[in-house]
């Protein structure tokens, strides 16, 4: 990790989680870092980090702690490429490198967050991510959304962190109003 800024984000990262601070903490603390990250973006990111899928977004892995405390992603996302609706069971700083990336909200409106069904969803406000842009999150209920790219547009490039190595998450079929746990994958 020879980049200075990358450094200096992943300390300052790694310091908010040994402090176990908050999550509404750490992404309030972050995202600054996180736009002072993205104007140095095309120092340390390399070709491998641009690697796309041509059946789903792909996510290359660019830093991943000791401890597993903090996991940093490049997303690359063709045009039409979406997650499913999810949540990250984590808090995330996310910031966009290249292309507009699109999140669209859901609102879960079952007062027991810990079931896997009978979880009531309903679609909220969605935002448009220019390069520059950065955006977060907190632990559910927080941010269950579903993030991608219209077929119309071009491909994105994102900067993901997250408060652990993010190979599992909830997966939300809305209308059965079920969730499920699932492994992701990342390209090393
Ligand atoms: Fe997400």
């Amino acid at each position: 990790m020879p980049n200075a800024t990358l450094a200096r984000f992943i300390e300052h990262a790694t310091q908010l989680s040994r402090q176990e601070s908050e999550p509404c903490q750490c992404v309030a603390s972050l995202a600054p870092f996180m736009m002072e990250l993205l104007a140095h973006a095309g120092d340390f990111l390399e070709a491998h980090h641009y690697q796309s899928d041509p059946f789903h977004y792909a996510r290359n892995l660019v830093y991943q702690a000791p401890d597993d405390n903090l996991s940093l992603y490049a997303l690359v996302w063709s045009p039409g490429q979406w997650t499913p609706v999810h949540d990250h069971g984590s808090w995330g700083v996310v910031g966009i490198v290249e292309g507009v990336l699109e999140e669209r909200s859901y609102v879960c409106l079952s007062a027991d967050r810990h079931r896997d069904e009978g979880i009531e969803l309903v679609k909220g406000g969605m935002i448009l991510l220019p390069p520059g842009a950065v955006t977060s999150f907190v632990p559910n209920p927080d941010h269950i959304h579903v993030t991608g790219v219209p077929a119309e547009r071009p491909r994105a490039v994102s900067l993901h962190l997250y408060g652990r190595m993010m190979n599992n998450y909830h997966i939300y079929d809305v209308e059965a109003g079920t969730r499920q746990f699932v492994e992701v994958e990342h390209n090393g």
